[in-house]
């Protein structure tokens, strides 16, 4: 029979990898904590119109890298609908925010989400069409102060403390401001009219930009292109006195925070709701993630809650593509050597089929008392059970007749090439990560 493969652009996640996944979300769930966030969960999937409209129908991600399908009426009285895998999950929260009536708390809302996106990208190494994000976003109604430039400041200061929490090294913060609601069309009317005479000098990719969503023009990498997009009016001219006051005040907080920063004039971002603050934190050259070196991206999204058809909640958020993190950990422990051994407490070695059971019952004991055990098989002659204890454990109990019936084990320590005799009651102690074995001699 011919083997199935997963899908191109999806992966399978194995331990010991997974160790790692679970201790970066350990960690943010920790640190989301400590800044008074609260766990929302989504569905994976939503009618097609959250994203048209919430992310914006010219967006890449709306016109080209959803995976949306019809889904059919079962019954007369049902009517089919479009549906979607979410691609993000902003839109998502903010629905959820809506349809329970979270702005009638008059509450600030903290919420963060760790889970799976869905986007039909050309996957290469850090960009695959099932990625996770760890995402968090603070919205609520005006006077719960959602609009202020301090909660923009707090959110990049809680990003910084998770990154350097994790031992992220040399993570770099870009912001910029995009202006309110009313700043961009006057911008993007400014950046046509720039367009219109050079457009025919651009790639094919700016080209359709310039046509669609010119501001994308903006952040485009395509090398050819940078002289002339240097050219290109600025949003920092077009902003108005608040959301030049705004972006102030939120470089004024980081400051105080002693947060690093680079603003970049030219840092747009790929969703259609964003105003005034976004920001990227990337990952250091070396972090093997090559051009998808964007660790995580964000920014304020005044204006969603009513697009969505909701009250007026202005909001600021961010997600981190995990995926991405994760590889730079990886490659980072690669560079400084720092790849760490995962290894069990103890195996426990029957010395033949008639201890296996004995071994089992000894094994929950130790597992009861803490410690992380593994179990062998009398079939396997002792020495090839030294062998894969060795591989799986840092000790190894031996579990002969005798052993049973006089309640003392033989323990071996391999790192010390040490063996000592242990009674049954003293045996999680001896066998606990760092205290030494032999509490009986021998
Ligand atoms: P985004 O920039 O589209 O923003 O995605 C955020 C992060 O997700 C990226 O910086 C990247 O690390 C990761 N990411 C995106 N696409 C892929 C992919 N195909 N494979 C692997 N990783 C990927 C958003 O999604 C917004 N919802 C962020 C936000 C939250 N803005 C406000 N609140």
């Amino acid at each position: 029979m011919a083997v199935i493969f997963k899908v191109r652009g999806t992966r399978d996640l194995l331990p010991p990898e997974t160790d790692l996944w679970n201790h970066v979300e350990r960690t943010a769930r920790a640190v989301f904590g400590r800044y008074g966030f609260g766990e929302i969960r989504t569905p994976i999937f939503e009618d097609t119109q959250l994203f048209a409209r919430g992310v914006g129908e010219e967006t890449d991600i709306v016109s080209k890298e959803m995976y949306t399908w019809e889904d059919r009426a079962r019954a007369e009285s049902e009517r089919a609908q479009s549906l979607t895998l979410r691609p993000e999950n902003t839109a998502g929260v903010v629905r959820a925010y809506i349809e329970h009536k979270m702005n009638d708390t008059g509450m600030l809302q903290k919420l963060f989400y760790i889970g799976p996106q869905f986007r039909r990208e050309r996957p290469q190494r850090g960009r695959y069409r099932q990625f996770w994000q760890i995402g968090a976003e603070v919205l609520g109604p005006a006077w719960s102060g959602a609009e202020s430039p301090l909660r923009d400041a707090e959110l990049l200061e809680m990003l910084a403390t998770l990154l350097n929490e994790l031992g992220v090294n040399g993570w770099r913060l870009e912001l910029n401001s995009i202006g309110s609601a009313t700043d961009r069309p006057r911008f993007i009317a400014a950046l046509r009219e720039a367009l219109a005479p050079i457009k025919d000098r651009l790639c094919e990719d700016n080209r359709r930009r310039a046509e669609t969503n010119p501001l994308r023009v903006l952040d485009s990498k395509a090398p050819e292109d940078q002289r002339l997009i240097e050219t290109l009016p600025k949003i920092a001219d077009f902003l108005d006195e608040e959301s030049t006051e705004h972006f102030k005040q939120v470089l004024a907080a980081l400051d105080a925070c002693g947060v690093p920063y680079h603003v970049n004039p030219r840092l747009v971002r790929g969703l259609d709701y964003y105003t005034r603050t976004t920001f990227e934190f990337t990952a250091l050259d070396g972090s093997g993630l090559g051009t998808q070196n964007a660790l995580l991206g964000g920014g304020r999204y005044d204006g969603l809650s009513e697009i969505l058809g909701g009250p007026k909640a202005p909001g600021i958020g961010f997600a981190i593509g995990e995926d991405r993190l994760i590889l730079t950990l990886q490659a980072q422990a690669e560079r400084d050597g720092a790849v760490a051994e995962r290894k069990l407490d103890a195996f426990v070695a029957p010395m033949c089929i008639a201890q296996n059971a004995a071994a089992l019952a000894l094994a929950k004991e130790l597992r009861a008392a803490g410690l992380s055990v593994e179990v062998g098989d009398g079939m396997f002659r002792l020495r090839k059970s030294f062998e894969t204890a060795d591989k799986l454990a840092h000790r190894m109990v031996i579990v002969g007749e005798d052993e049973v019936k006089s309640g003392i084990f033989t323990v071996k320590y391999f790192a010390a090439g040490e063996q000592s005799k242990v009674p049954r009651a003293e045996l999680p102690n001896a066998l606990r990560g760092l205290v030494p074995s032999g509490v009986a001699g021998g």
